[in-house]
């Protein structure tokens, strides 16, 4: 079952080419609790799409590769449905199931890379939308005890690209399925003004679900490089999230710094501006890797970068924001 010495290249987006000492795929819960007798006492690493990593070396354990499919309605009423799908489906391919059954609630986040089962993790976001508003349960093996356990929106505990799974429950569930309530009875959101100009643009009055899809998924092409040409991972760090009072500490030397409303006493601001403001947008090194020309938030692999090099970037580009704006820059990506 166990696979030994593979290259993780052609399994992350960021084309690093890594070796795992350890690897398997299962397609179901019963084949996971197998694989899991036989890991003895090996260190563990659950794969999606490899859409959210950065290999910095090989992995010395058993990269398990989830690719439990599945999409079915559990829970049907006038005004919306409930439905459950595999882990190990592809999220995009979700997103346009939902489509074709005209299904809402998850259209502003389509063209997200990786799978499904990876959306709850850091709560993916876009356009919006965040995977919490349409998130009803999921279901996750605990790796020491094999036992199934259903995780509700509540117990996810879920924040800005945070989640339980990246706190208190670290390293401990595998989550094999997970269940989002759409809606029959659509409501959209359109508050972006990157997709109200989108829509105007391609003469949309009255938008449907799959007009917004459209529209984001233009807006994505137009701005991100596609993980298949140009190695990435998406957003390297997050969008920081500071006290109206640094806000307002910040304006005075910036007067047009990007921010965003996101609580009462705080607010987001764009660490793309902040990395571009510090003259790094567009850097490359060694025609290998950089910072993308389009999107400052954007690490890229050109070709044969290795993983060290690109998280070195990223520390002299969270220094030189820190020196410069006295923010901390926080990774998104997970370093391995
Ligand atoms: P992986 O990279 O395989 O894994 C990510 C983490 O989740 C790892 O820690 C892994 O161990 C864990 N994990 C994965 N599956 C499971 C499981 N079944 N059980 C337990 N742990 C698991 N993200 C956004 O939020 N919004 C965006 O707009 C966005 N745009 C992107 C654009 C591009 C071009 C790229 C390359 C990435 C983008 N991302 C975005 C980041 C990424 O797509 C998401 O984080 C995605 O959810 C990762 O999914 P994955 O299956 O590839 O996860
Ligand atoms: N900006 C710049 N220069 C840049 C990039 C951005 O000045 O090079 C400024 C601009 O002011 C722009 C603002 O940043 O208006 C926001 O940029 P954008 O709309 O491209 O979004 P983002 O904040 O860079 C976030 C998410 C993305 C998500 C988009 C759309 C994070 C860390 N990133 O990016 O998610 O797709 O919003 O909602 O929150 C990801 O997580 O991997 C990801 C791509």
């Amino acid at each position: 079952m166990l696979q030994k010495n593979i290259s993780l290249k052609t399994y992350n987006t960021f084309g690093i080419d890594a070796k795992a000492s350890f690897f398997a795929n299962f397609s179901s819960v019963d084949d996971l609790n197998t694989i899991l007798k036989e890991r003895e006492n090996r260190k563990l690493f659950i794969l999606g799409g490899g859409s959210n990593i950065l290999f910095t070396k090989n992995f010395d354990g058993l990269v398990l590769k989830n690719e439990i499919q599945g999409f079915k309605i559990i829970q049907e009423s006038e005004n919306d449905v409930v439905v459950e799908v595999g882990a190990g489906m592809n999220w995009h391919a979700f997103v346009l199931k939902c489509l074709e059954m005209n299904f809402g609630g998850v259209e502003n986040l389509s063209l997200i890379p990786g799978n499904v089962g990876a959306s709850p993790m850091q709560n993916i976001g876009a356009y919006g939308v965040e995977i919490k508003d349409v998130f009803e349960y999921l279901d996750a093996v605990h790796i020491e005890t094999g036992k199934v356990k259903r995780f509700s929106n509540q117990d996810c505990d879920f924040g800005y690209r945070e989640s339980v799974f990246k706190t208190n429950a670290k390293g401990q569930y595998i989550i094999c399925q997970v269940g989002y309530r759409l809606t029959k009875i659509h409501k959209l959101n359109t508050s972006y003004g990157a997709i109200k100009m989108e829509l105007e643009k391609q003469g949309v009055n009255n938008p449907s679900i799959k007009d917004v899809s459209n529209a984001v998924i233009a807006i994505r092409k137009s701005k991100l490089p596609d993980p298949k040409k140009i190695g990435n991972a998406g957003s390297f760090f997050k969008n920081p999230i500071v006290s109206t009072q640094t806000l307002e500490i910040l304006k005075q030397k910036h007067p047009n710094i990007p921010n965003y409303p996101s609580g009462p006493e705080t607010a987001k601001l764009a660490a793309g501006w902040l990395i571009e403001q510090a003259g790094w947008k567009g850097k490359t090194y060694d025609e290998k890797y950089g910072v993308h020309k389009n999107q400052a938030l954007v690490l890229v692999n050109y070709g044969n970068a290795d993983g060290d090099e690109i998280l070195k970037l990223s520390n002299l580009i969270i220094s030189d924001v820190y020196q410069k704006f006295n923010i901390e820059l926080e990774r998104e990506v997970n370093i391995l």
